[in-house]
């Protein structure tokens, strides 16, 4: 079993990551509209991921025998003015979400939770990948993204991403 408070904030980050999912699906669907098919594929990879990080929650509660409460997931909200534009604010959303999980490990350790917090660890590790991978493409895009040819390389390059899901 899991305390109250536990179960609150896990219950946020599932509708945090579906929230997630929303917004790469909402931006595959832009990229895909401008012609920009390896970053539409991209963008869709990690929407999956995403909701496998929302399932990997779900199932986590259920299994410590508490009890999942679905929120309303927000309209996603995003700037569409460039593929860089873009990627900065994804890279601005995952620090958001690792503020998320840095909130919800602190609790675990209020709440004297080590199971919890053990849990949470894979988050904490997979919020360090994602910044990561997400600040490459960054640099990419400033070093090259205003050559079209470097844009149509780079998108050929994200069409390889591969689903882990
Ligand atoms: Fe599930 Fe992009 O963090």
């Amino acid at each position: 079993m899991i305390s109250d408070k536990i179960r609150d904030i896990l219950n946020e980050q599932i509708n945090k990551e579906f929230y997630s999912a929303y917004l790469y699906l909402s931006m595959s669907a832009y990229f895909s509209e401008i012609g920009l098919y390896g970053f539409s594929h991209w963008a869709k990879v990690q929407s999956k991921e995403e909701i496998e990080h929302g399932m990997i929650l779900f199932e986590y509660i259920l299994g410590r025998k508490s009890q999942v409460h679905f929120a309303q997931i927000s309209t996603p909200k995003f700037e569409m003015n460039s593929p860089l534009e873009v990627f900065e604010q994804i890279y601005n959303h995952e620090r958001s979400i690792t503020e998320a999980i840095d909130c919800v490990a602190h609790m675990t350790e209020g709440e004297c939770d080590l199971a919890t917090r053990n849990f949470i660890d894979w988050y904490l590790e997979e919020q360090i990948e994602e910044e990561d991978v997400v600040s490459r493409i960054i640099s990419k895009l400033k070093t090259f993204g205003g050559e079209k040819s470097a844009l149509y390389l780079i998108d050929r390059e994200l069409a390889t991403r591969e689903s882990s899901t």
